[in-house]
């Protein structure tokens, strides 16, 4: 069921993703070689417990920490440890939830480790590409097929690949609500998009092919052909008038631009 949200529920997310961009911006700026994914997932856990909102991806469904980081052939859901040393030419995704005042917002975005190559670069800036691009697709009368294609098209156009395995959502009261929201879609095709919606938009591309397996530990999941992958997210509302609000990226207008 999809539950569309009213000005009043939008309002408390738009704090609930204020929160969530703070947070993501203070775990970035630690992101360095020699610091681990532990020490990055107790640092967004403090932020976020300092701002009286709650780590969702906490204990959720029995994952046991505050952020995914996700390296270089990961994809999502790698499991910060203290024996994970951020190496000089990794990329690193941090993936991260929260909830405020029973108001969810969910966040990633990959980020290079000191100097990585040229391609690697690229990797994750057609990734942050394809998300502007999707969401700019997130107009009333709109299509997922729409969101999804856009997405796809441009990681095809630049010689990589988006997973399909895993999805963007909508979001809300819930971390995941429906309707999924693919990578991947044919233009005019799948669900007609509605103001009040909200969903977490959150292409996960990868440099060659997109089929991914699941480590031992149930949870990180990783390129098969151990390419690298890139993942970027946020959590957008449709819009009566126009453009999405990026709702975990507060002060963004489109008038100032991408
Ligand atoms: N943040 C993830 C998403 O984008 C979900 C986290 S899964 C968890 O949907 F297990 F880590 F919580
Ligand atoms: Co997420
Ligand atoms: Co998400």
């Amino acid at each position: 069921m999809i539950s569309l949200k009213n000005a009043s529920q939008i309002a408390k997310m738009r704090e609930a993703g204020k929160i969530l961009r703070e947070v993501e911006d203070e775990v970035r700026l630690a992101v360095k070689p020699g610091v681990t994914t532990a020490e990055l997932d107790v640092l967004a856990e403090r932020l976020i417990r300092k701002h009286h909102a709650i780590p969702t991806s906490l204990h959720y469904e029995g994952y046991p920490c505050t952020i995914c980081a996700s390296v270089n052939d990961e994809v999502v859901h790698g499991i910060p440890s203290d024996r994970r040393v951020l190496q000089e030419g990794d990329i690193l995704s941090v993936d991260c939830t929260l909830m405020l005042d029973g108001w969810q917002a969910d966040s990633a975005f990959t980020v290079g480790v000191g100097e990585i190559t040229p391609e690697a670069q690229k990797l994750i800036d057609v990734t942050e590409e394809c998300f502007w691009l999707g969401v700019k697709q997130c107009l009333v009368g709109n299509r997922l097929g729409d969101v999804g294609h856009a997405i796809e098209a441009h990681a095809r156009a630049n010689g990589f690949s988006a997973v399909r395995e895993f999805t963007g959502h909508g979001i809300g009261r819930e971390m995941h609500e429906d309707p999924a929201v693919y990578n991947y879609g044919d233009p005019g095709r799948g669900l007609r998009l509605r103001a009040g919606m909200t969903l977490a938009v959150e292409p996960m591309i990868c440099q060659k092919d997109w089929h991914l397996s699941v480590d031992e530990d149930g949870w990180c999941a990783r390129t098969v052909d151990h390419g690298l992958c890139a993942h970027y997210e946020h959590t957008v509302a449709v819009r009566e008038d126009g453009y999405p609000e990026i709702l975990t990226l507060p002060g963004f207008t489109w008038e100032a631009g991408v």
